[in-house]
């Protein structure tokens, strides 16, 4: 699929699931400091946007950037990097709905399972990962900087459905 096509209008129709370009650099690196403490610099962001094995999916509303969900594809497997939903607009299902995009637009490009590290303290990432499918698989002691755990997320992409991929080009 080119980037920049939609990727979902399945329901909700002003608000759209879209594979990000680096068109989106600007909005990205804005829902980046708003939602992650500016986690990736403007370089970091435009790799994410621009390498074919990287994808980054996102929910817009009227050309607002709602929500992000990132990930590497390796061979079969999806390594996601970051999730995040703007602030004003959590615990409204953004953030499933974003994840589940990543997934099956992965899904599309042979992955076959998905895997994640959550801070042991993030229950909110934790709790939409648990409800969007993922599993603990393992725990990483100590593997953040201030000293948190990491809890490894394993899911397989096989038995799961997707979110409808439409490409309106
Ligand atoms: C984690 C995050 C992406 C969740 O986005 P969201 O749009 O609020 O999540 P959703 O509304 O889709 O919630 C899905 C499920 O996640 C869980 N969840 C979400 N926020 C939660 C919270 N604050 N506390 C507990 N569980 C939570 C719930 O199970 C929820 O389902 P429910 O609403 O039916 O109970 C958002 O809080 C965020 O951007 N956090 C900062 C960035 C971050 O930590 N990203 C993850 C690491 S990269």
């Amino acid at each position: 699929m080119p980037r920049g096509k939609p990727v979902s209008a399945e329901t909700e129709p002003p608000q759209q699931l879209q594979l990000l370009t680096p068109a989106n650099l600007e909005a990205c690196l804005a829902l980046d400091q708003a939602a992650l403490d500016g986690l990736w610099s403007r370089q970091q962001w435009l790799r994410e946007l621009q390498e074919p094995q990287r994808l980054c999916i996102g929910l817009l509303d009227n050309e607002k950037l709602l929500a992000v969900a990132c990930g590497w594809l390796v061979v079969d497997e999806l390594q996601i990097t970051a999730v995040a939903v703007t602030p004003q607009r959590r615990r409204a299902g953004l953030g499933h709905r974003v994840l589940q995009g990543l997934l099956s637009q992965a899904r599309q490009m042979g992955a076959s399972r998905a895997t994640l590290e959550v801070s042991a303290s993030n229950k909110a990432a934790a709790g939409l990962y648990a409800r969007s499918g993922f599993a603990s698989a393992g725990i990483r002691r100590g593997y953040y900087s201030n000293g948190d755990d990491a809890l490894i997320q394993w899911m397989s992409l096989r038995d799961t459905e997707g979110v409808r991929i439409a490409d309106h080009s």
